[in-house]
Parts: C-alpha cells; sequence; structure tokens
C-alpha cells in the first residue's frame, strides 16, 4: 500500500483546529449572502485568492473578517457539520476543536447561539458514525486579561460542554504571562490547558506557557528547538506539540516546508502531531498535511505511524479511549 493510501486509511486524532478556520470560501459567501455582508470580494475565486499570507498578523485580519458572516445558530451548525463530515472522509476518528468565543461575543453573537449550533453537528456526528470530539475554548490573546476572564464567567452555563481552555491570536508582544491568573482560575475549575507559542513567539513563551501556566500541551512550539534546555525539559516531560506544518508555511514560519523541523524533532523523541490548524485558509486538511511531509521531508511509514500514534497519546480521552487506539 502506498504512504498516501496509507495516510488515508490509518485511523487519526486532530488536535489543533480552529473551528472558524475551516469555513470554506462557497460557505462563507453563501452566509454573506444570506445576511447581507457587504465583502471585499466578488465572488468564490477572490475570496480563495486572497488567501496569500506574509505573516500570522495578516492571517488573522482576514480569518476574523471571515468569521464576521457568522451569526445564527444554523451558520454554526454548517460550520461544525461541515468540518466533521471531513473527518468522516480523511478518517479522523476524534478531534479536539478550539472556538473563539470572543470573536463572536464581540460583535454580539451570543454563546447561547454558538454553542447551540456546534453541539446540534457534534450530537449528529456522534450518533450517525461514532466521532468523538472534545471543545477546546480559546482566548484571543490581543485582548486584555480582564475580557478572558469576562469571556470565561459567561462561559459556565456551558463548562459541561468545554474541555480544555486555549490561547490564541497575536502572539508577538503578548506573551502567556499576560493570561496567568485566568489560566490558573480555568484550572481551579478542572480544564485542561494549551496554549500557542513558539509560532512566531520566541522560545521564552514556551517556557512561560509551561512554567506560569502550566499548560497540559503547546500549539505549534516549533521553535522549541532554539533553545537546548528547553527542548531537554520538551522531551524529558513529554509535553506535546501540535505542529501545523502547512500554516507554518502559509504564515512564513518556515521559508520552505523543506526546513520543516518536524520529523527532526519527532526522532528526537518529542511528542509531535500533525494537525491542519486553519484548514480552508492554509491550502489544506489534515491528510494534505501528512501527504506533504511524504511529499517534502521523506517521511517513511515508521515515521508516520508514530505521528499517528502520537494523536492519540496526546489527546485528552481518557486512558481507556487512547488504549483502544495506541
Ligand atoms: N495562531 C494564532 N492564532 C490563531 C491561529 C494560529 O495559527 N489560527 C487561528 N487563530
Ligand atoms: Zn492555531
Amino acid at each position: 500500500m502506498s504512504l498516501t493510501q496509507l495516510i488515508k486509511n490509518l485511523p487519526k486524532a486532530e488536535l489543533h483546529l480552529h473551528i472558524e478556520g475551516s469555513l470554506e470560501p462557497r460557505l462563507l459567501w453563501e452566509l454573506a449572502q444570506k445576511h447581507q455582508v457587504k465583502l471585499p470580494y466578488q465572488n468564490v475565486r477572490e475570496i480563495e485568492q486572497a488567501y496569500q499570507f506574509s505573516s500570522l498578523q495578516s492571517f488573522l485580519d482576514i480569518y476574523y473578517a471571515g468569521a464576521n458572516v457568522l451569526r445564527d445558530e444554523d451558520d454554526f451548525y454548517q460550520l461544525m457539520w461541515s468540518y466533521l463530515c471531513r473527518c468522516r472522509e480523511e478518517n479522523i476518528v476524534h478531534s479536539e476543536i478550539m472556538f473563539d468565543p470572543q470573536t463572536h461575543t464581540q460583535r454580539d453573537v451570543p454563546f447561547s447561539v454558538f454553542m447551540s449550533g456546534f453541539e446540534r453537528a457534534i450530537r449528529r456526528a456522534e450518533k450517525e458514525w461514532g466521532m468523538s470530539v472534545l471543545l477546546i475554548m480559546s482566548f484571543l490573546r490581543h485582548l486584555s486579561e480582564a475580557d478572558a476572564i469576562d469571556t470565561l464567567l459567561l462561559a459556565k452555563p456551558y463548562y459541561d460542554k468545554i474541555h480544555a481552555i486555549g490561547l490564541d491570536s497575536s502572539e508577538l508582544g503578548h506573551p502567556p504571562e499576560k493570561f496567568e491568573r485566568v489560566f490558573a482560575k480555568a484550572s481551579a475549575l478542572g480544564f485542561k490547558l494549551v496554549a500557542h507559542a513558539g509560532e512566531e513567539g520566541p522560545s521564552e513563551y514556551i517556557w512561560q506557557a509551561i512554567n506560569l501556566l502550566n499548560i497540559d500541551r503547546i500549539d505549534h512550539g516549533v521553535r522549541c528547538e532554539e533553545d537546548d534546555a528547553l527542548l531537554a525539559l520538551v522531551r524529558e516531560r513529554q509535553i506535546p506539540l501540535t505542529v501545523c506544518p502547512l500554516s507554518n508555511l502559509k504564515l512564513c514560519v518556515v521559508d520552505d516546508i523543506n526546513q520543516h523541523n518536524i520529523l527532526r524533532l519527532l526522532d528526537a523523541g518529542l511528542l509531535v502531531t500533525v494537525n491542519s490548524d486553519d484548514p480552508t485558509y492554509f491550502g489544506g486538511y489534515l491528510n494534505r498535511n501528512y501527504e506533504v511531509l511524504e511529499a517534502s521531508l521523506g517521511m517513511n511509514e515508521k515515521q508516520l505511524r508514530e505521528l499517528v500514534t502520537n494523536s492519540f497519546k496526546a489527546s485528552f480521552l481518557e486512558e481507556g479511549a487512547k488504549a483502544h487506539w495506541v
């Protein structure tokens, strides 16, 4: 069997996926028509052509503008449902999905609207094909910690639907230490913790995420290689890294995919995983990210199997459910 076929056939988990980053240009276009939102594009093709980025911020500007078409419960249902159907096609049996509540509450779209749309789609996928989903509520780090604390309070009626807390958006200038108190509160409430760190930001931000936020997993984290002591700690403690190769290429975190360090980190014994981040914006869902590793970095079958096993090991599934896959 070819490696491409094996990538498709193996049951996989995805641990780093922003649901707002799975908004397909066609759905974006349809929802803009539905709600009469004016877009700076004349058609779906023009939306696709706008997806060229030079940095994290240049992407985030378009990503937040895109999310502005999400208005009612059914919009959030459609968004979640189309990603979950894609999971079925790609044999992603478990996904830990991030959502950005502040992107919506800031526009006066309340928790009740997006949470019920998400829940309706998730329940259907669970029932129809046994899909397993956990939700990660992410705070926007370009906003204040007080805003994150308010958001944590607003989410109270939905705590049983949320498994973990995350931290995303513009990294540079917004270090993890800015969110130490809200992460401590979330931990006391029993949430698992993740944070984007060491994507564009320096390795110091990874130290802070580990030492000050007490995270269970690092999103991206590819810059841990710049600090030997950090690299050793991440390996010793087996702190998982949710790496997103196509995202790193599209946001110019690496100049060329041939230079990506994911297989080097894997071979050095780190618990690295492959993920798609914002698949519609970065040119590929999960399987495409694995395929790129084969085509550009010469990933072999052993490495592929390790990466896939890691996706379950690093997940927040309970030990019994994990044991089924690893
Ligand atoms: N980094 C930071 N924030 C984000 C990302 C990302 O890759 N995707 C969506 N929000
Ligand atoms: Zn991300």
